[in-house]
């Protein structure tokens, strides 16, 4: 969801779309999930990565991935195939990346066709018999997807299964405190003279409808999965996942405002996570449901 990023500065658009009415319009990953907007966001992330991926997410991710000399690396929803190129620099010996949508896979199968050592998956993270989670790599990473699966339980037991045991898994994705597309909002305190962050909902799970790009090659709507943190947490640990690291990542960009605001707004960018990252080990045993 690297689209609507900045979506939510702009306030609500309209109210949220109750589920019913949502479940008919969106896209569905098990259908053709993302394949309408793949040529935007190909084109959006391109090569290198959009300008969040450069300067915050992939950085991120590959802090907390650290060196990967002989590993064997899965990308979970790798989408174009933005992460591959840093994978292999850091030492990565073999990488499959899974996605649902077959024309992301076909462009991520394009640009590295000469690349012997990656290999692309047309798959459902969420499906139930996973063959390409074959429990023989080192390490998962899943980048900006946590908030686009419909089943996040269901992806962190076939990242698990990926994994041998004590491998490691790596997601970075939309802060679920303070990123909810049309729920959060930035606000202005004249009196106090200070940026706020408006939050109108948090405490439940919400499909909320994105419609990407209207005009550029988009205008379909995929889905985002809005989940309490703690939700996201027991998805993961209930599938044998531990959390061994965490960061809170925050937005490169500042105001060009100038003025009166700029240092309220300077101070809020500071203040109000974008991202959360995390970093799971695999446990030797995977416990059952609380
Ligand atoms: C915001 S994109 C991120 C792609 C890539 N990781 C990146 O950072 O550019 C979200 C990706 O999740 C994929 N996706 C959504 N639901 C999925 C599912 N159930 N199984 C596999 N991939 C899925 C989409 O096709 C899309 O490529």
């Amino acid at each position: 969801m690297l689209a609507g990023m900045d979506r939510d500065r702009r306030g609500p658009a309209r109210p949220w779309v109750g589920r019913k009415q949502a479940a008919k319009k969106i896209a569905r990953p098990g259908a053709v999930g993302w394949d309408p907007v793949a040529a935007w966001y190909d084109q959006l992330v391109g090569k290198d990565g959009s300008d969040y991926h450069q300067h915050v997410v992939l950085p991120a991710a590959m802090k907390l991935l650290g060196p990967l000399r002989g590993r064997r690396v899965l990308d979970l929803c790798c989408g174009q195939g933005v992460l591959v190129p840093d994978l292999f620099k850091a030492g990565a010996v073999a990488v499959r990346g899974v996605d649902a949508s077959p024309r992301l896979i076909e462009s991520a199968a394009k640009r590295f066709a000469a690349e012997k050592r990656v290999e692309f998956v047309v798959a459902d993270a969420c499906a139930e018999d996973a063959a390409w989670a074959d429990g023989g790599f080192d390490a998962v990473a899943c980048l900006m997807a946590v908030h686009d699966v419909p089943d996040l339980p269901a992806m962190a037991r076939n990242a698990a299964k990926a994994l041998k045991p004590g491998g490691e898994m790596v997601a970075v994705f939309m802060h679920p405190c303070f990123r909810i597309p049309r729920q959060t909002h930035w606000g202005w305190d004249e009196g106090r003279k200070l940026q706020y962050r408006r939050i109108d909902r948090y405490g439940v799970d919400l499909e909320i409808p994105i419609t990407t790009h209207p005009g550029k090659g988009g205008g379909t709507e995929t889905a985002f999965y809005h989940r309490p943190l703690a939700t996201v947490m027991n998805a993961f640990g209930q599938a044998g996942l531990a959390v061994v690291e965490t960061e809170e990542l925050y937005s490169h960009r500042r105001s060009q405002a100038g003025g009166a605001r700029s240092k309220g707004e300077h101070r809020a960018a500071r203040e109000f996570p974008m991202f959360l990252a995390l970093k799971w080990v695999k446990l030797p045993v995977t416990p059952g449901p609380q």
